[in-house]
């Protein structure tokens, strides 16, 4: 079982973007996935709803409980992805706590580069690493250079893929979709798929 937290406290940084995409692309070679959504506004609990689909299974959860429905998963999933609230606190505290690969999604802009700080200090109380994924990249301008060269400059890792600013993202989680079912052969699939590569390698 891989378990997968997906923290930042900045708002709208792609946490659950990423935790359901990750989720699909891992569930597309049969693989049994879980998405453990511990946010009170229930995004990714929401987006399930939506599909169609069995899968990946969506679990809504309490901080608290986190230890407990992880080891009653196990044997049962093979991955685990943890969707966590905007804030810094105990219930992302618990998910870094769990967790064997931490990811922070982050946009290029300054005003969210800001807060890493405070997100990877709380992995750090965790006795953990993370790396940042940089998300929403505008198609044109030196936004990510710049970027990578500020999460640099906090000492930590950046992915080495980012994803791009694209509807696909909005219209596929609309639908209650990853990207690589509602445009399996479009880029913001193939970012997916390089990402999902690069995580699994990281195992
Ligand atoms: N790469 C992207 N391209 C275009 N839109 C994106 C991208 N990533 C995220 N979005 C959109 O930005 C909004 C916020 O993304 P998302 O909900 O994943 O962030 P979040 O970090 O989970 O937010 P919250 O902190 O509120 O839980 C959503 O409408 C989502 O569809
Ligand atoms: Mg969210």
């Amino acid at each position: 079982m891989r378990i997968v937290s997906i923290v930042s406290q900045k708002g709208g940084a792609g946490k659950t973007t990423l935790a359901i995409n990750l989720a699909v692309a891992a569930s597309s070679d049969g693989s049994r996935v879980t998405i453990v959504d511990l946010d009170p506004q229930a995004t990714a609990a929401n987006w399930g709803d939506r599909r169609q689909s069995e899968h990946p299974t969506i679990v809504s959860a309490q901080a608290a409980r986190l230890p407990q429905i992880v080891s009653q998963l196990n044997n049962q999933t093979d991955w685990i992805f943890i969707d966590t609230p905007p804030a810094i606190g105990n219930t992302t505290l618990a998910a870094v706590k769990i967790a064997d690969v931490i990811m922070i999604p982050s946009r290029a802009a300054i005003f969210d580069l800001d807060t890493l700080g405070a997100t990877l200090e709380l992995v750090r109380m965790g006795q953990k690493e993370a790396s940042v994924v940089l998300n929403a990249v505008p198609h044109r301008g030196q936004d990510a250079e710049e970027a990578k060269a500020v999460i640099i400059g906090y000492g930590t890792q950046i992915a080495p893929f980012t994803l791009g600013h694209r509807a696909a993202f909005q219209h596929a989680a609309t639908l209650g979709l990853g990207v690589l079912e509602h445009e399996p052969s479009g880029k913001a699939a193939l970012e997916i798929r390089e990402l999902f590569g690069w995580l699994q390698s990281r195992f």
